[in-house]
């Protein structure tokens, strides 16, 4: 008999309703899936929006209008369909994890689709749709068929998934200001989910880290020296009392905020 591919079959659906629905519909044979199943290199999910680097994207109209609003809510919702497929990505290519792993990773994956259903309702609700601006897909480029599962938790869910939270504990500040309480809601609960996440990655790095007898102490920094290359560059304050909640040490903290003053470079470092 031949087995079906579940999970390529929702990468290569572009309609993104129709991907969120056969998520939900296939999950359970995506946890059994019992062999691992490599994406081609440089393979991207299928898309029902204009797909441009985001270099090009328009200009942010401001939070104090709807169509602002809508926009990066729009912005968001691209963020968690990379994150939803993210998921899928690493419960595909590791099938082989540890099935404790697996499974929450199913739940998160799940819960991404939860947050990109409620971005795509409050676009809705503001007046425009999903597809009216460009999407990119540079969350999903940063990973490759030959991370590890040390890789790919690191990539996904300390580092895009930690940016997350540093980049919405900004966009919180901004829309403390804006009389928009449905947005604020859809917001705070992402954020809320996203530390959960974030804590899940650290929590397993550090267990796959014992398990493949590494010291986590060590690894992280010379772990994350190594994966830069393949990473977007993160320039928002790191966020710290999110990062600790997340299960990030104090040492990893500081890599992170060294990181990013090295990006910054020195015309914009803060004076000592
Ligand atoms: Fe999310
Ligand atoms: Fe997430």
């Amino acid at each position: 008999m031949v087995k079906v591919n579940h999970a390529l079959s929702i990468f290569n659906e572009p309609d993104v309703f129709r991907k969120i629905a056969k998520l939900r519909k296939y999950s359970t044979e995506i946890l059994e899936q019992d062999q691992a199943n490599t994406l081609d290199s440089g393979f991207m999910p299928a898309r029902d929006a204009e797909m441009v680097h985001p270099k090009f994207h328009p200009a942010k109209p401001g939070f104090s209008t709807a169509l602002g609003q809508a926009r990066m809510l729009h912005d968001l919702a691209s963020i968690e369909l990379q994150a939803m497929e993210l998921g899928l990505r690493t419960l595909t290519e590791f099938a082989d994890a540890p099935l404790a792993f697996k499974e929450e990773l199913l739940q998160i994956t799940l819960s991404e689709s939860v947050h990109l259903e409620m971005c795509l309702m409050e676009i809705e609700k503001l007046g425009s749709k999903w597809g009216d601006w460009p999407v990119h897909q540079s969350l999903f480029r940063a990973t490759s068929e030959k991370d590890s599962l040390l890789d790919r938790i690191l990539i996904v869910h300390r580092y895009l998934e930690g940016s997350g939270l540093d980049a919405g504990d900004t966009l919180f500040r901004r829309l403390a200001l804006i009389d928009c309480a449905s947005v604020k809601k859809a917001v705070q609960q992402i954020t809320t989910d996203e530390i959960g996440h974030v804590e899940f990655g650290s929590r397993w790095y550090r267990k796959i880290c014992d398990l493949n007898k590494i010291d986590p102490n060590i690894d992280f920094s010379e772990r994350m020296d190594k994966l830069m290359v393949q990473l977007p560059q993160r320039l928002e304050p790191v966020a710290v009392d999110l990062r600790r909640l997340a299960g990030f040490s104090e040492e990893e903290i500081i890599y992170l905020q060294e990181l990013r003053l090295r990006k910054l470079g020195p015309q914009q470092q803060p004076a000592r």
